[in-house]
């Protein structure tokens, strides 16, 4: 049967569904891309032919911020549609992955057991770890628990959902491996600083250590760190890493004050982190990196782009995911200007670097200079485009 997505790479700690669920996954992939091609596209249409001359009609004037388009297009019936399917899209997702992750628990488990006998890499836990209320009050992204649940001292759980749910939720566009956006990194740094060699790096908010695994592969004589909150994920990164045959130190550490010394790295990066802290929290952790990373040491972030260039109808459109998918932080981070917010954590304007990338159906990053490229049109979700931002020290 050819499938629409192919399934993620089966390694060791990837949870396997039975059939009915995988047929659950291809539905609910299938139902992702058919709204991607065939309902968000539109909806700028709907909002020039229908929504604004109405209400330029009743108010004598365009709509002036975004706010008002959001309010005028969820009155339309095309936009509530869409809207809908998109929401019980991403609840059905999780709640099938929930049940993949449970049920081939055992497994997993066992697995973890095994490859914990001779590691290459550590896994430093904090039974202190004070979990930052922006992570521990919110099911981020409606994935039930969130990063934040461990329920014991061996709990893997969160960390297997996110492993399959987020290859389903970019429908295949982070890799078979979740190894996308880390390629995109690597590419971002190759492309601003070609002769960098890194020999101290570190992740910041690394999850299951998908996009952590390409600077491994891109420095091999490199130590590699990863650091994130929740407890359960990073035992399943670890896990995870040992059976890539990869050597990472992860450690469950908050990215706004850690316990690395000062100039420790020759590299920081972050993929996907900041959209989802708190705009202080944001500020905290950029100045964290700016303090663990050497002078002349680089910092490569990827993220939801900043949304200051879009039109209003495009910041409706990439905001959305703040209204209806419990991302309550996503709006503020699409605010943020990058360059300012790197230099006011201490980099000079002069060495601040900011790429927009598109990624393709396989996955596969195009850097561009402008926030825009007609070719990537952005899509409800933000999951098409990204912004690299970064800087030397
Ligand atoms: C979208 S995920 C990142 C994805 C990951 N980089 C990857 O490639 O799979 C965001 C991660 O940031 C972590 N996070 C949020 N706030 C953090 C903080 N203050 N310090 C460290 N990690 C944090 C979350 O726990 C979550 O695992």
């Amino acid at each position: 049967m050819t499938r629409l997505v192919p399934q993620p790479i089966a390694h060791a700690m990837m949870p396997l569904p039975v059939h009915d669920a995988h047929a659950r996954e291809d539905f609910i992939v299938g139902l992702k891309l058919h709204m991607m091609a065939h309902a968000y596209p539109y909806d700028e249409l709907v909002y020039e032919r229908r929504a604004k001359p109405k209400f330029v009609k009743e108010h004598g004037r365009a709509p002036e911020n975004c706010d008002e388009v959001h309010a005028l297009m969820m009155g339309d019936d095309f936009t509530k549609m869409w809207s809908g399917i998109a929401r019980a899209a991403q609840e059905m997702l999780w709640a099938n992955e929930g049940k993949i992750a449970a049920r081939d628990m055992p497994r997993i488990a066992a697995e973890a057991r095994k490859l914990s006998a001779a590691p290459k890499g550590t896994l430093t836990l904090d039974p202190d770890f004070e979990m930052p209320r922006y992570v521990e009050a919110v099911d981020i992204h409606c994935m039930p628990g969130g990063y934040q649940t461990s329920l014991s001292d061996d709990d893997l759980h969160a960390g297997a959902m996110y492993e399959r749910g987020s290859y389903y939720y970019t429908t295949g566009m982070a890799g078979r491996l979740r190894d996308g956006g880390g390629k995109g990194t690597v590419a971002a740094i190759k492309k601003f600083f070609p002769d960098f060699e890194p020999k101290r790096i570190l992740d910041v908010g690394c999850t299951t250590g998908g996009a952590t695994m390409p600077l491994v592969d891109a420095w091999p004589d490199a130590e590699v760190h990863a650091i994130d909150v929740g407890a359960a994920i990073l035992r399943y990164a670890h896990a995870r890493a040992e059976a890539l045959g990869r050597s990472v130190h992860f450690s469950q550490q908050n990215g706004e004050c850690t316990n690395f010394e000062d100039r420790d790295f020759d590299l920081v990066v972050s993929g996907g982190m900041f959209h989802e802290t708190s705009s202080k929290a944001a500020r905290n952790i950029v100045k964290e990196m700016h303090r663990v990373v050497r002078p002349g040491g680089v910092v490569m972030n990827q993220d939801i782009p900043y949304g200051g260039d879009y039109s209003l109808h495009d910041q409706f459109m990439l905001n959305w995911d703040c209204y209806y998918n419990a991302e309550p932080f996503w709006r503020q981070w699409t605010a943020i200007n990058r360059t300012d917010l790197l230099n006011d954590a201490g980099f000079d304007r002069t060495n601040i670097v900011e790429s927009w990338a598109g990624r393709d159906a396989a996955g596969t990053f195009s850097f561009f200079d402008a926030p825009f490229d007609e070719s990537f049109p952005s899509t409800g979700g933000g999951i098409g485009r990204v912004q690299f931002f970064g800087a030397q020290k």
